[in-house]
């Protein structure tokens, strides 16, 4: 007797030959256009579905889970799972997958390119090219050596460590904080609590979860804290930023400036103070996105798909508890 394949909707446009493992074992529908499907057409999708392939920006909440009656596992093609109520699938028995580790060096090199940038004034330098102005004095700024400055380092996960390392080598001195991590030191990085860190910083960046607990963790008290000639540095998530204090900060020039390739909004809206300012760098969300680390991603997602979908436990499960609710529920 033939077996039914299990149905999954993938929520990102991707060529076959990228998905080939899933087209061979799974019948497929595909979002197929740019960016990816709103609210509806993910009900619409994923109501037959047994499994959900899908950006980590994806937004899944409660209503959207309990509509898939049959849907087993949401494998993100990223790290963060904070777009799915994690919660949720879990009473549901549903798993949520992610892929940790493969992108940690992605995003933590633009992170000191993003350090590097900001200290050697590198955008402002740049421009000065293109306007024709090179010789000294005609208006580029001395930046500042790395070397002996200290690098605060919020969020000591994966990301965080590899942060701090590339950080030491740079011969900066680095401290942390993290609220699971407070009783274990590096060889080379310190624990100081939130306030110390962002009053003796130099460079601050940013490397949480973004979860009830760290939205806005950085608004405008914690600001004020920061040194006027700081930097903060934001690769993790926009909302973990009170962005209309930063563009305050940033416009009286209370901090010197920022780096961030994430914001509240994504995309920004055409009129996004943060994009009429000089001192700060603006990205878009590219912390992962690097030919190798994307292609280990969604194998590693497909991976966490696949197992899920024959019913074993995927290398990468959120929250591992759903079993126990999906074999009550059986
Ligand atoms: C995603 C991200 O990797 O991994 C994450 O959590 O923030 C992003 O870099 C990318 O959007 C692909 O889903």
């Amino acid at each position: 007797m033939r077996v039914a394949r299990p149905h999954v909707y993938v929520a990102l446009p991707l060529p076959d030959q990228s998905i080939e493992r899933v087209l061979a074992a799974c019948e497929v529908t595909r979002y197929d256009r740019r960016g990816q499907p709103s609210r509806q057409e993910l009900i619409d999708a994923i109501a037959a579905a047994d499994g959900l392939l899908g950006s980590a920006m994806l937004p899944v909440d409660a209503d959207v889970l309990a509509s898939a009656s049959r849907l087993r596992v949401v494998s993100n093609f990223g790290v963060g799972f904070d777009g799915v109520d994690v919660a949720a699938a879990t009473r549901l028995g549903i798993l949520v997958c992610n892929t940790p580790g493969v992108l940690s060096d992605a995003v933590a090199d633009l992170t000191m390119g993003l350090i590097v940038a900001l200290a050697r004034r590198l955008p402002e330098a740049e421009r000065f090219v293109r306007e024709g102005r090179w010789l000294p004095g005609q208006g580029v700024r001395l930046g500042s050596d790395l070397r002996g400055n200290g690098l605060g380092v919020v969020g000591l996960g994966r990301i965080g460590r590899e942060v701090a390392q590339r950080a030491r080598s740079f011969g900066m001195h680095v401290c942390f904080y993290d609220v699971l991590r407070h009783d274990e030191e590096l060889a080379f990085c310190t624990y100081q609590d939130l306030d110390d860190l962002l009053r003796e910083s130099d460079f601050v960046s940013l490397h949480v979860n973004l979860t009830e607990k760290t939205r806005h963790l950085i608004s405008t008290r914690e600001l004020s804290l920061m040194k006027p000639s700081a930097y903060l540095i934001n690769t993790a998530r926009g909302q973990i930023v009170d962005q209309p204090a930063l563009v305050d900060a940033l416009r009286e020039e209370r901090i010197a400036g920022a780096a961030l390739d994430v914001l509240e909004q994504e995309p920004p809206a055409p009129d996004e103070p943060l994009l009429q300012l000089e001192n700060v760098i603006v990205l878009p969300h590219v912390g992962s996105a690097t030919v190798e680390t994307r292609r280990a991603m969604l194998e590693l997602a497909i991976d966490n798909l696949l197992a899920a979908l024959r019913g074993e436990t995927p290398q990468c499960v959120v929250n591992p508890e759903a079993l126990a609710a999906r074999r009550d529920a059986s």
